[in-house]
């Protein structure tokens, strides 16, 4: 066995995380991004770099889910959106703009377009437009094709797969046009500190700042706020939490599920 296989299977058992299920390329991508941050030559070095050093475990595991992603994450937050969110939206205004901020592969923006769809199928006056936005290139364009192995469709039932994805010879699927016309797919660094837009309905930003510190995570926050309209949602990842700097400028609408509104600050007379 080759040092390469000695640190999969090392990973397979320390993390629990099934390297084989991942292309053999992503995992030799993040692997060489942990050795060049631990000054590891090879894998060799860094197998006894994890060994000796307890923290890197965790760098290891967030480095190699950092693209992670499935359709509807966390139902409940979906149910949320459907019942709750969007309702509400559409009461105050006919067209919602909405930002889906680290969307990876597109799961996340996908879902949020097939609600949509059924939304305004029942109601023609409706209209929305998801912007879903990323820093990785290579992930972005897998979800601009918006194509899925069957494995990735696991959580979406046969209505839902047949009313919005096209079978591929191959056995793929591919996402149908009513899907793509809804989601704009655009580079963003969401350290920038520039929105990719104002004036947002919603924004969804969840599971992404995990390599952020806290200034990093506050300045989000704030950014946000700026981008969205008065009223507007923010939601995050079932893990994340709005720091002390900032939880002033959102009122929580639903905790459990890390479902927020925009506060405008108090004027003063
Ligand atoms: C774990 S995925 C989350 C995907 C989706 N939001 C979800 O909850 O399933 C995190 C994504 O955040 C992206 N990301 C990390 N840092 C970023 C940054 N500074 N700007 C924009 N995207 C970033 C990563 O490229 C990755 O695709």
């Amino acid at each position: 066995m080759d040092d390469f296989e000695t640190l999969k299977r090392y990973i397979e058992q320390t993390l629990k995380i099934q390297c084989s299920s991942y292309k053999e390329d992503y995992i030799k991508r993040r692997l060489l991004s942990r050795m060049r941050s631990t000054n590891s030559a090879d894998y060799g070095a860094y197998l006894r770099y994890l060994k000796t050093n307890t923290p890197e475990l965790e760098l290891l595991r967030n480095a190699l889910t950092i693209n992670v992603t499935e359709f509807f994450r966390d139902t409940e937050v979906y149910d949320a959106i459907k019942k709750e969110v969007l309702p509400d939206l559409f009461k105050q205004r006919k067209r919602l703009r909405i930002w889906s901020a680290g969307c990876s592969t597109g799961e996340e923006p996908y879902s949020l377009a097939m609600i949509l769809h059924e939304m305004m199928a029942l109601h023609k006056d409706l209209s929305a437009q998801i912007l879903a936005t990323d820093i990785d290139l290579v992930v972005l364009n897998k979800a601009k094709e918006g194509i899925f192995s069957p494995k990735a469709m696991v959580k979406l039932n046969e209505t839902q797969i047949h009313r919005h994805f096209d079978k591929l010879p191959n056995g793929d699927f591919q996402a149908k046009p009513h899907l793509k016309e809804l989601i704009k797919f655009t580079p963003n660094d969401l350290m920038s500190g520039v929105p990719v837009s104002r004036y947002l309905d919603l924004i969804t930003c969840r599971n992404v700042t995990i390599y952020f510190n806290e200034k990093q995570k506050d300045d989000l926050a704030r950014t946000f706020h700026s981008a969205l309209v008065a009223d507007g949602y923010y939601i995050m990842g079932k893990t994340e939490y709005l720091g002390r700097a900032v939880d002033g400028l959102f009122v929580a609408k639903n905790t459990a599920q890390k479902i927020f509104v925009k506060k405008e600050p108090a004027k003063t007379v």
